[in-house]
């Protein structure tokens, strides 16, 4: 056997959610739903369909490696250059494009506890040190707790925003308060996968900040409001400078041509994003006034997933939910053991979910 890099005894492979094939042959069933892994519920812009459609009909050649039109719609639609836009497969190859740019072993990398796991352990695959800051008692990453621990090797920051799992956010005048006092030689990345879900009232338009902290950059995605998550295709908005270091380490060929013309047909179809986004608000609602009857607590959430606290232990209530055809998230993974984390679904969705998990907390 080759020996593999110390590190990689303390790395667990990640869990993604169920698949729903695989949940229906294991459990004999045959209407299981996924509310697991915060996909869109509506599927994708039909436009997008149809573009890779008329695509897969020659699928020879390489892609655009520079995404270029790809770009010249998302400069247009965000208000930044091309020169400020990096493409990935996911944000979790940006994720890692970023450690591998700036994370040596004497570094330290700060990150709430629960977040987002990949960023644990991106920097972790770079032999850098990670710091965890628990939540604060209102689920909402501690920025003060971040800044008291910042020294002279933090590399990275990592803001979720909204955090996943908890679905809470740092408003606009908490993240200026932070930026103005984190040093311009610590890179701040704020994760915004469910920037379309969130926006509005206090949540910050973070672009506008690019031009004052050069040791910004801003992670997007096409994965959950258009729906593309299979495709794979997310990106990073920074000053071109960070772009451009970025860019040294990503491969020729990072992101392939059918996520791009689905991203560029996506970008069209904002009737299909409205859409989205009333169905999500429709949804948490419903579910909102559903935990209220069954009295369970729920933290609010400005995402399409949320946290409820089922009193219960949750890989129990995850085994429950599975044999009745539903798929959710159990919280132990994220250190919450007695609650779950569930995607928003369609009205049919979140109603099954509802009768399932009412079964489930009295069946005791
Ligand atoms: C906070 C956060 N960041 C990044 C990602 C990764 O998204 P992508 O599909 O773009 O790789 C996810 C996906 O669940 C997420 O929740």
């Amino acid at each position: 056997m080759v020996r593999q890099r110390n590190i990689i005894n303390s790395l667990s492979p990640y869990i993604p959610g169920k698949p729903i094939d695989e949940v229906q042959r294991e459990q004999g069933i045959d209407r299981v739903i996924k509310m697991a892994s915060n996909e869109n519920p509506l599927g994708n812009s039909p436009l997008a369909s149809k573009a890779v459609e008329e695509w897969a009909k020659n699928m020879a050649q390489y892609p655009d490696g520079n995404s270029t039109r790809l770009k010249e719609n998302l400069s247009r639609a965000l208000g930044v250059e091309s020169d400020q836009l990096l493409l990935g497969s996911g944000t979790d190859q940006i994720l890692e494009y970023i450690a591998e740019t700036y994370i040596n072993p004497e570094d330290n990398s700060i990150m709430g506890h629960p977040s987002f796991p990949r960023y644990e352990t991106v920097v972790k695959v770079m032999d850098g040190e990670v710091i965890r800051i628990p939540l604060t008692a209102n689920h909402c990453l501690d920025l003060n707790a971040f800044l008291a621990n910042i020294n002279h090797r933090t590399k990275v920051i990592w803001i979720c925003n909204p955090n996943n799992p908890t679905g809470t956010i740092i408003t606009d005048s908490e993240q200026r308060a932070f930026l103005n006092k984190v040093p311009k030689d610590v890179l701040v990345v704020l994760d915004e996968a469910y920037y379309e879900y969130a926006s509005g009232g206090d949540y910050p338009e973070s672009i506008k900040y690019l031009n004052d902290y050069p040791n910004l950059l801003i992670l997007r995605t096409f994965s959950k409001v258009y729906g593309l998550a299979g495709l794979r295709i997310g990106y990073a908005i920074s000053n071109r400078d960070t772009i451009g270091y970025i860019n040294r380490v990503r491969g020729p060929f990072n992101t392939n041509t059918a996520a791009q013309i689905a991203a560029i047909a996506s970008l069209g179809d904002e009737a299909f994003v409205r859409r989205s986004i009333k169905t999500n608000i429709e949804g948490r609602e419903y579910l909102y006034a559903a935990f209220k009857n069954l009295g369970l607590k729920f933290i609010p959430t400005y995402a399409n997933f949320l946290m409820v606290k089922v009193n219960l232990p949750s890989d129990k209530v995850f085994r429950s939910l599975l044999k009745k055809g539903v798929i959710i998230r159990s919280g132990d993974i994220f250190g919450m053991d007695d609650w779950i984390r569930v995607t928003i679904g369609t009205m049919e969705e979140n109603k099954f979910f509802i009768h399932a998990l009412n079964e489930v907390i009295h069946e005791r």
